[in-house]
């Protein structure tokens, strides 16, 4: 299952995020991909040293990591600071996995989830395609918005064919590891809180609540 979040940025985040990124050194995006993830990789990425990280970071996670469609589906415990993208005409990313462990050796963490922030939308194509058990769905959201789906997905970045592509790409370990489970419990977690707005009172939510909990309880590692 993949989630899209509308609305993560605002207007006045994205103007500021993306005059940043104007004149920022990008460089090519093989330099931070795994053997095989560089075969089909071709994009460029913000250099791992430009001082700008901070500046988009602060703007950037607040505004993901504290949104609770994120938080109800995600679960995350570590959450690895963001990469971004840059995609011009021609450039793609073909299918692959995202590598399982990231992170620095004293910072290792698993990749449970996978986040992609879309930072614009002036590009024709470079949709982002994700293989799911019901078949490859295809992706190009409106600036600011976000899809979040699990890293076990094969997934590529169709061709951009005119256009510049601008993303945000995030991963976090979750606290439930299993995507099946992270899944019934977004499921549950939405119908509870369809429960608690409209018969907080009542003994079912009470039971569903307890159920929810217990179960977030039973799966979580930390
Ligand atoms: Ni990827």
């Amino acid at each position: 299952m993949l989630l899209a979040i509308k609305n993560v940025l605002n207007e006045n985040q994205l103007k500021v995020i993306r005059t940043l990124l104007k004149n920022a050194e990008f460089v090519d995006g093989k330099l931070s991909a795994g053997k095989e993830a560089k075969q089909v990789k071709n994009n460029q990425e913000l250099a791992q040293q430009s001082p700008l990280h901070d500046q988009l970071n602060q703007m950037l996670m607040p505004a993901l990591l504290n949104h609770p469609e994120y938080q109800a589906f995600a679960f995350p415990l570590k959450v690895a600071t963001p990469f971004y993208a840059r995609y011009t005409q021609g450039m793609t990313y073909g299918f692959h996995v995202d590598d399982p462990i990231m992170g620095p050796m004293n910072g290792r963490y698993r990749t449970d989830i996978s986040t992609t922030v879309f930072l614009n939308d002036e590009y024709e194509g470079g949709e982002l395609a994700i293989k799911t058990s019901y078949g490859v769905q295809r992706l190009s959201l409106n600036a600011g918005d976000a899809v979040v789906y699990p890293s076990t997905s094969l997934h590529q970045v169709d061709p951009i064919s005119s256009g510049e592509r601008l993303v945000a790409v995030i991963w976090a370990q979750s606290m439930i590891k299993d995507p099946q489970k992270r899944e019934l419990l977004y499921e549950l977690g939405q119908a509870r809180n369809i429960l608690i707005d409209e018969r907080a009172q009542s003994d079912e939510t009470a039971h569903v609540s307890n159920v929810y909990a217990n179960l977030v309880r039973r799966w979580s590692e930390l």
